[in-house]
């Protein structure tokens, strides 16, 4: 199979590329690199350095001449603009990249014939949800910016599944981890956050009381579903969770026994996390204080039950050896780099 893959010098989109890669697929890798690495595209068994293309998701022409051809066979659109508060911060770029890139996708994959379009969208857009866990096709609509245009990125892709008869997968994710995750960024995700700070024997902070859940996806399990799911027919959108949640607290506590360490963790109150960005203070509407401590300490668990009934697929990594890999993989990395 011939596959396109966006995104694919970040997280999700260098552990997917390899794992097509291994199964044999020709592939046509891109990134704009906003946000990606180029240490992400080097394995042990294959290195895709000199041969991902340095292109934007939003490029009309760029995307029409890598498709022209007609034999792309599936495309996944893994780009993004993941942090919450990047989104936040510069809305018209966000809603620019995760919505308006996807629909150039889409518009290219309907002119030339592209089997199947697989979106990386979120469980974000559960924010306002009080039903758990939370089922595919029964939520309240966002608030945020983030969710928001990867809710309407998920509006469009269903427009143009109905008017054309595309088939289109829009996989929500639950908070993802595993290696390649990237822990040096400005606002890390929990993750990667919690290894490095312990990596340098330093005390973390978290924010709240720690005692906030949410359900997380390690990456292999969910590149075995977006594999998966090419199979379906039509529009869909699927949840891709454990069905189980842990609290950032439970999640530390797992961490220090892997690492051997023992460094109580410090909790800052809601807004802490929100300081760096001191632009969503400024002007004449303040953020409000209500939708940061909502945000902070929000609760998701998804159901996954339509994964397991329509794909047949099953998680089968448990945290304890999701996190054992991801801790080995950030180490290893953070040893190499040397303190930063
Ligand atoms: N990581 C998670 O927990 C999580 C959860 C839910 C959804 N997602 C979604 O999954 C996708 C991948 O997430 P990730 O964690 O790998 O993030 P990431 O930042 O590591 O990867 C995103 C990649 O997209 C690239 N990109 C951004 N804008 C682009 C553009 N205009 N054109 C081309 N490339 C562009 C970036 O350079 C980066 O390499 C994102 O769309 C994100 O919203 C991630």
């Amino acid at each position: 199979m011939k596959i396109l893959i966006t995104g694919a010098a970040g997280f999700i989109g260098s552990q997917l590329a390899h794992k097509l890669y291994q199964e044999g697929h020709e592939l046509i890798l891109i990134d704009n690199f906003s946000y990606g690495k180029w240490d992400n595209l080097e394995f042990e068994d294959h290195s895709f350095k000199d041969e991902i293309i340095k292109m934007d998701i939003r490029d009309k022409e760029g995307i029409a001449t890598l498709l022209k051809a007609g034999d792309v066979d599936y495309i996944y659109n893994i780009a993004g603009i993941a942090p919450l508060p990047d989104c936040q911060t510069d809305p018209v770029e966000a809603i620019s990249v995760n919505t308006v890139g996807l629909v150039n996708l889409l518009e290219n994959a309907r002119k030339y014939g592209v089997k199947k379009v697989i979106q990386a969208s979120t469980n974000a857009m559960y924010e306002n949800e009080t039903e758990f866990p939370t089922k595919e096709d029964h939520f309240k609509v966002p608030t945020l910016i983030y969710p928001n245009t990867k809710y309407c990125a998920e509006r469009f892709a269903e427009s143009f599944a109905k008017t054309y008869g595309m088939n289109i997968t829009c996989l929500r994710f639950a908070n993802v981890y595993g290696p390649h995750i990237d822990c040096l960024r400005k606002q890390p995700p929990f993750v990667a956050y919690m290894i490095r700070e312990l990596y340098y024997n330093r005390t973390p902070i978290f924010h709240s009381t720690g005692e906030q859940r949410r359900d997380y996806i390690y990456v292999d399990d969910l590149i075995d579903l977006a594999i998966k799911v090419q199979q379906g027919e039509g529009f869909d959108c699927v949840n891709v969770s454990s069905n189980t949640n842990y609290s950032v607290n439970e999640m530390y506590q797992i961490a220090e026994k892997i690492m051997h360490k023992d460094i109580p963790a410090k909790y800052a109150d809601n807004t802490h996390y929100w300081e760096k960005y001191p632009a969503l203070y400024e002007g004449k509407y303040a953020i409000k204080e209500e939708i940061l401590e909502h945000e902070v300490n929000k609760y998701s668990l998804c159901d996954n039950t339509y994964a397991k009934e329509k794909y047949g697929w099953e998680p089968q990594i448990s945290m304890e050896e999701g996190l054992r890999r991801v801790i080995d993989a950030e180490c290893e990395m953070l040893t190499k780099i040397g303190e930063k």
